[in-house]
């Protein structure tokens, strides 16, 4: 069988774009042919590191670059939406990082935009192509945990308040605080392995009780969140709870918690210790004896986010983590905000 062409790939935004870069340079499939930030240093310093050429300053020259087929979106929070529109209509293939956008009207908005450029979308939920999220899913879909009817997720920081003063702390630029940034992640973890159970009903709190407090510009530049929980209830019966933080008086320095309550069994995943070692623990009855199970190690996945969008691309074929996955987290995260600041319950319909 001929052998598929490699597919050229770019990468806006050089943050966390670093990573997708990373990826793209690893993946025999794929040629990391263009780089774009429009801060120089970080440009001339990722380019130097990849060994590439084609690197631009301004968001418009590398949608004009025709041979970039493929492009990461790895933007502040609010640029996401209309670069990853942008990318779209000008006929490539785009991966945009978490959140979606910055609300779920946008969110649909780019779903539109790759449903009429007939390019691939692919949101970036790296979460779910770590081993022990890939077992979680394995034990969610095998049955033994017979019906789950009740979970729990979140990310909790004790303090980890990103860029204060910048960015990711202006709700104008980012839509929130850990909510939207770490929540998310949990979030959409949850409901992959539960198979996208349809929610309708949602109520949220918000607090932010250490950001404004922050010394100096930092403090008066912080209008987000530092923790948020929520309740979601599923059209199923399933109900879940959620939670997120940057600061907060929790045990651990980092807390990423899913749990799984189902009536034969249970299952939580969480990072062991203080930073991003994976476990998965068991929990199940056995002659009236309440047994649990730990798993340290996993199977290594076959991809990335990055080599299955490439994949994905040479083979015509939908991510398995596609725009309308990423509509259905941001529609969640607004309810929760909305609750948050009305304070009511927030009915959702039509996912
Ligand atoms: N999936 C993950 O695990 C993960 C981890 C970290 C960040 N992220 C996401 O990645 C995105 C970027 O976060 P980050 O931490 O890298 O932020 P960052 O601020 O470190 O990086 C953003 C980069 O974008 C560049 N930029 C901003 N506006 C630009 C413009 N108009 N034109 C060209 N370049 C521009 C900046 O110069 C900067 O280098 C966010 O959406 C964040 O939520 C995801």
């Amino acid at each position: 069988m001929a052998k598929s062409r490699r597919i050229r790939a770019a990468v806006i935004g050089l943050g966390m774009g670093r990573y997708h870069a990373t990826n793209y340079a690893a993946c025999p499939e794929a040629e990391l042919v263009a780089l774009c930030d429009a801060d120089e240093d970080r440009l001339r310093a990722a380019a130097k590191q990849f060994g590439v050429k084609r690197v631009y300053t301004r968001i418009d020259d590398l949608a004009e670059d025709r041979r970039v087929e493929a492009v990461s979106v790895a933007l502040p929070n609010f640029l996401h939406a209309p670069v990853s529109i942008q990318m779209l209509e000008a006929g490539k293939h785009t991966m945009c990082e978490k959140p979606m956008a910055m609300n779920a009207r946008e969110a649909e908005e780019m779903e539109r935009a790759a449903r009429k450029s007939g390019r691939l979308f692919m949101m970036h939920f790296n979460t779910r192509f770590a081993p022990a999220s890939q077992y979680l899913k394995k034990v969610a879909e095998s049955g033994r945990l017979g019906e789950v009817y009740y979970a729990k997720t979140g990310w909790l920081r004790r303090a980890g308040i990103p860029g204060a003063g910048g960015w990711f702390t202006t709700r104008a630029k980012s839509g929130g605080g850990p909510l939207i940034d770490l929540g998310v992640h949990r979030i959409d973890l949850a409901l992959w392995v539960l198979g996208h159970p349809r929610p309708v009903a949602v109520t949220g709190m918000t607090y932010a009780r250490f950001g404004p407090k922050l010394p100096g510009q930092a403090g008066d530049r912080y209008d987000v969140e530092d923790l948020a929980c929520g309740f979601v209830r599923f059209a199923n019966g399933l109900s879940m709870q959620v939670e997120a933080s940057w600061a907060s008086f929790c045990e651990r320095r980092e807390e990423m918690v899913t749990v799984l309550y189902g009536d034969r069994g249970g299952v939580e995943h969480s990072n062991m210790g203080e930073g991003y070692d994976w476990g998965v623990k068991l929990f199940r009855s056995e002659g009236g004896r309440h047994l649990v199970e730990q798993v340290k190690s996993f199977p290594a996945p076959k991809e990335n986010a990055q080599s299955h969008f490439i994949h994905c691309i040479q083979k015509g074929r939908q991510p398995m983590a596609t725009a309308r996955h990423g509509v259905y987290v941001m529609k969640i995260l607004d309810a929760l905000y909305e609750s948050a600041r009305t304070g009511r319950e927030v009915r959702l319909d039509g996912n």
